[in-house]
């Protein structure tokens, strides 16, 4: 490809070099070559898989990458040195197609404290370097290493030579992150008026102020025809350019990049995005741009409403474009009783009046302590909301407890009785055992707790408590089931659901064993 494909933007793939150079990152072959293949399923143009000179281990997976993977170019990493050279090529030479990339750096910092080269001595490596590369492939790219620091008539004749030498493709890394997008894009635009030749011009973009997504993308807008970058980010210190936000804004925006575009199949991204992040370690945060597993998440009551009249209404890509399926409504404590009711008919319920009010109201509460309501979550609200038809006579209105290793576990309960408030406190065993004590005694209902069990609906440190249990009266056992955040609370609530049908059943007369036997409650 050369500066001629005026619409078509390269993806260099740098997420096995750059990227593995992240704190901590260490791929071994295997692991390189999977995500290498998966690179090429996405649709790079360049997979740069490694600094072969490096180390063995990094000459074998390049090399192995070179032999099974079809489809990109494949590139490595070299500096000047022709030892280097070589190596990269010995590396890379496999493969159907290949790319050796050679970087000295041309700021006066370098130069003076890491390379303690001369202007000049430099410019004769850059020289030797790309000319040696291009002995042994078409494909040359050169790199400016901290081009954004350096002298810019200095990094030009550098840049001249390396054209002139055979590179055909001018990298300018902002190595350090120091690039502001005006700027940087136009100190691309004066390389092309400057550098004659024809080659690509290529951005490189670290993240070291968080902008080597705008950085990139200011420089296409200037001109440049290739991206380096890399899934998730990656690279060194705070990263590279982030691959799949890159596509996606040159793609959702390309009526201000002027239709320019890329091979990527777009579809591949959310996967090759848990793939790297599943290899490597490195977890993707939540809120990330395009892959990241709230990106198409929303929980607000307003913007719920929004997007189940019509997705763009808050979503500017579709998330099966970029492999995420379909919008998510998260049920959180913003959310509205449109959005919730939704989700409840997609599980099976179609909840409607009093009952979806007395549910919402519930979730509501719930909600306020828990962050996110799974559906398994919901499913153990509307069973115990709507498993029965009992009419609440004792509703819970708080327990509070005290307890502790040297503590005697105290509870007190205050409970609604059809208008009235009833308080008690009773001490216990244990946390559950003092509140169900409390109820008793503000009930004045005496019994048996005969069975009980607490299940997590999901896990994580605020999952739901699921507490079913079994209370008997005078032989009248009543099962009961309570939800909560806090396993005291969910406890009480299951002991006040059984109480309750059994007052129901006391009330009615109906007693189920037996019609002889109305009103055998013991009561205090
Ligand atoms: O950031 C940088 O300058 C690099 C070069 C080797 C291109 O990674
Ligand atoms: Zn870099």
């Amino acid at each position: 490809m050369t500066s001629t494909d005026a619409d078509r933007l390269i993806i260099f793939d740098t997420t096995l070099r750059d990227g593995e150079q992240s704190p901590g990152i260490s791929l071994d072959q295997g692991e390189k070559l999977e995500i290498a293949e998966q690179l090429a399923r996405l649709g790079v143009d360049v997979i740069e898989a490694g600094f072969p000179i490096a180390s063995q281990g990094d000459f074998e997976a390049v090399q192995a990458i070179a032999k099974g993977v079809s489809g990109p170019i494949i590139c490595g990493l070299s500096r000047t040195a022709a030892g280097d050279v070589d190596r990269c090529w010995e590396a890379i030479e496999p493969a159907a197609r290949r790319r050796i990339h050679v970087f000295i750096a041309t700021s006066e910092t370098h130069m003076t404290h890491k390379l303690r080269m001369t202007p000049d001595q430099v410019k004769a490596e850059a020289a030797a370097g790309v000319a040696r590369a291009r002995g042994y492939t078409e494909d040359v790219e050169f790199s400016p290493e901290d081009a954004s620091r350096s002298d810019f008539d200095f990094m030009c004749e550098v840049l001249q030579i390396a054209v002139d030498n055979g590179a055909t493709t001018l990298n300018i890394p902002d190595t350090v992150g120091f690039g502001i997008p005006e700027e940087y894009a136009k100190r691309l635009h004066d390389v092309r008026s400057k550098v004659k030749g024809d080659y690509v011009i290529s951005t490189h973009c670290h993240n070291d102020l968080g902008l080597a997504v705008a950085n990139s993308l200011a420089a296409v807008h200037s001109g440049a025809r290739q991206v380096e970058c890399a899934i998730n980010g990656l690279g060194e210190r705070a990263g590279n350019a982030a691959l799949e936000e890159v596509v996606m804004a040159v793609r959702t925006r390309s009526d201000y990049y002027g239709g320019i575009d890329c091979g990527i199949r777009s579809e591949e991204l959310a996967r090759t995005s848990r793939l790297v992040s599943r290899l490597t370690g490195y977890p993707v945060q939540y809120n990330k741009a395009v892959v990241g597993r709230n990106a198409f998440a929303h929980e607000s009551g307003i913007h719920q409403h929004g997007v189940l009249n019509e997705r763009t209404t808050y979503e500017i890509m579709d998330p099966a474009s970029v492999g995420q399926g379909e919008s998510k409504i998260v049920l959180g404590k913003h959310s509205g009783r449109h959005a919730f009711a939704d989700t409840l008919k997609k599980m099976g319920y179609d909840l409607h009046g009093d009952a979806l009010n007395q549910v919402f109201a519930r979730f509501k509460e719930l909600a306020d302590r828990k962050v996110e309501l799974s559906d398994a979550d919901l499913e153990a609200l509307v069973a115990e909301e709507m498993g029965d038809t009992v009419r609440y006579r004792f509703q819970l209105v708080s327990v509070d407890c005290q307890g502790g290793s040297n503590t005697t576990p105290t509870a007190t309960v205050v409970l609604d009785h059809d208008g009235e408030q009833l308080t008690a406190t009773a001490e216990g065993d244990g946390m559950v055992d003092a509140a169900c004590k409390a109820i008793k005694q503000a009930t004045g209902i005496t019994g048996t707790l005969t069975d009980y069990t607490v299940t997590s609906v999901t896990g994580g440190v605020d999952a739901l408590a699921d507490v079913a249990l079994r209370f008997e009266v005078d032989g009248l056992g009543m099962p009961g089931r309570g939800l909560s955040t806090d396993v005291v609370e969910a406890s009480a609530r299951a002991f006040l659901n059984a109480m309750n049908r059994i007052v129901r059943i006391r009330d009615s007369g109906e007693d189920p064993r037996s019609v002889d036997r109305p009103g055998s409650l013991s009561q205090r």
